[in-house]
């Protein structure tokens, strides 16, 4: 507990962790199963691309046992993020075997990368579905649960490749960064519930990172410099956090890497005003300022707040709500 304070629990909390069969998701259930946490195992067991053939309940399964076999509570589920009814069953089992649901880490994911005339639409639907519509579809089920018991912690899984873009990842980014919309628009409409919603960005060895060859993502030199640091461990602490009740902010993305560990935010640059249309030539000759991250910028706590900031730069007062 290295500059910890209060323990952190989960007793008499019921969780689900998505894709928790194996990689990433398998250490954060057995984290939150070790602090009291009755865990929902999720996994399809199917391939890394997600191409079907070959699912397996041996994933989940196995998790489900070293949870049990620690003192924990855990059940298997193997049904896909990938469609509602999926999602639908997927939290009816927490509410079935533990009567309720506190938080849905949705971690699920498969990869499919390669040079952009390479990948196809196909790839990118079905990537969107595991990784858009996977958080979607089980945030969806857990809901009206969350809203009616004023409390929910939704901790969704985007990356790098979404949210600072990589060449080869065109589908998986596209995927992830509709992860981070996702959260955004969760974080907003859930706070006045009670029901918290943040995203993460992992960087860790697993089966879905092992076989990627050096060269083929430009960060694989880098990781090979610190290869201590991407134990899933370094983000199991991270998940735990945020579907905690120890965590009461939202609408964050916090990147795991490294052993560093950050909050990434999408700031906007004072940029130049003016009060006549700017025409391309001006946006010319304005580019350096418009692009001046040093110049000052601002954070906007989400889209009205943008409106808000820039009211204010531009000197103008909205009229009074009615
Ligand atoms: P992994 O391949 O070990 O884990 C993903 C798990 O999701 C697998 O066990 C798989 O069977 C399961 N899964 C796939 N499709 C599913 C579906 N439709 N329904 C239910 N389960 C399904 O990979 P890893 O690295 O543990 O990935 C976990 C999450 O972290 C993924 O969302 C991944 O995209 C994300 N991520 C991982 C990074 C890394 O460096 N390992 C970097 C950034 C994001």
């Amino acid at each position: 507990m290295e500059g910890g304070a209060m323990p952190i629990s989960f007793a008499g909390q019921a969780i689900v962790i998505t894709g928790a069969g194996g990689g990433l998701g398998r250490a954060y259930a057995l984290e939150i199963a070790r602090r009291g946490g009755k865990v929902v195992v999720n996994d399809l067991g199917g391939a890394t691309d997600g191409v079907p053939g070959g699912e397996s309940s041996a994933f989940a399964d196995k998790v489900v046992d070293e949870i049990r076999a620690a003192g924990g509570t855990a059940v298997a589920n193997y049904d896909s993020v990938a469609s509602q009814a999926g999602g639908d069953a997927i939290i009816a089992c927490a509410l079935e075997n533990f009567g309720r649901i506190d938080a849905v880490i949705a971690n699920a994911g498969t990869i499919r990368y390669g040079a952009f005339e390479d990948l196809t639409l196909d790839d990118l639907n079905a990537l969107l579905a595991v990784h858009v519509g996977g958080s979607w579809s089980v945030a969806h089920a857990a809901w009206p649960h969350m809203k009616a018991q004023g409390y929910g912690r939704l901790v969704f899984t985007t990356s790098s490749g979404g949210t600072l873009g990589n060449a080869s990842l065109a589908a998986y980014g596209a995927a992830k960064g509709a992860v981070m919309g996702l959260m955004h628009n969760l974080a907003e409409a859930g706070a006045p519930h009670g029901i918290l919603c943040n995203a993460m960005m992992p960087n860790a060895m697993s089966r879905m990172t092992i076989d990627i060859k050096p060269g083929e993502l430009g960060e694989n030199r880098w990781s090979a410099a610190m290869p201590q640091y991407f134990d899933p461990a370094y983000t199991a602490g991270l998940a735990t956090f945020l579907a905690s009740s120890a965590c009461t902010s939202h609408h964050g993305i916090y990147s795991m890497l490294g052993g560093r560990l950050g909050r990434a935010f999408i700031g906007i640059c004072d940029g130049h005003a003016q009060d006549t249309p700017m025409d391309a030539e001006t946006i010319a000759a304005n580019w350096a300022t418009i692009n001046d991250d040093q110049g000052g910028y601002a954070i906007p706590a989400n889209n009205t707040d943008e409106f808000r900031i820039v009211a204010e730069q531009r000197g103008v007062t909205p009229p009074a709500l009615a």
